[in-house]
């Protein structure tokens, strides 16, 4: 979209302060743990770095890519890895981190993938929460921002790749 119409929803200040509390809750919650954090591709990218610079426990990173196939504009829901992690992560505390949870097809795959693997515990952090949207029942165990619906960018979400360096996140209003 070349003349995208968008109002700030959170402040670079409020995502600072709400990222800060995360981290200080999963620090609270893996105390004494050392934390394998496993960012969702590309979005969490921008929200990972914020967090893990937060964490007052130990932790390593690793990557993951997912990508969703339809016909035409419509999603299937047919979700495929297209880059797994590369860490092992049996016995290991595993903490995913995503942008957004919107249908929840994405995370419900993921999950259900890495739990495969015999993580010793399996959460999910995730930026932003659309309630209105969920296709499939789930929940994320840690969440920045609740929002009922809309297109959201910036912060490391995009809008066909637009718009991801954007340090505020905004609502696009002319969609
Ligand atoms: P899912 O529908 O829960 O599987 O979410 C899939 C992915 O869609 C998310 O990880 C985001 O990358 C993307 N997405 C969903 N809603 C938005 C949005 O409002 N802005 C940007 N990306 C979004
Ligand atoms: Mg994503």
């Amino acid at each position: 979209m070349e003349n995208m119409k968008k109002e700030i929803l959170y402040s670079r200040d409020q995502i600072d302060r709400r990222v800060m509390e995360l981290a200080e809750e999963i620090s609270r919650d893996y105390a004494g743990r050392e934390l394998v954090l496993v960012g969702v591709l590309k979005g969490a990218f921008v929200f990972m770095a914020d967090l893990i610079r937060r964490l007052k426990i130990p932790c390593i990173i690793d990557f993951a890519r997912l990508a969703s196939y339809g016909s035409g504009s419509v999603s299937s829901g047919q979700i495929v890895i297209t880059k797994n992690i590369e860490m092992e992560i049996r016995d290991r505390d595993v903490l995913i981190v995503e942008d957004i949870v919107d249908t929840g097809l994405t995370l419900s795959y993921l999950v259900r993938a890495f739990k495969e693997r015999g993580p010793r515990s399996l959460k999910v952090c995730a930026f932003l929460d659309k309630r209105l949207r969920r296709k499939v029942s789930f929940e994320a165990d840690y969440v920045g921002f609740t929002l009922d619906d809309g297109f959201v960018v910036g912060y490391g979400l995009d809008f066909n790749e637009k718009a991801r360096f954007f340090p505020d996140v905004y609502i696009v209003t002319n969609l």
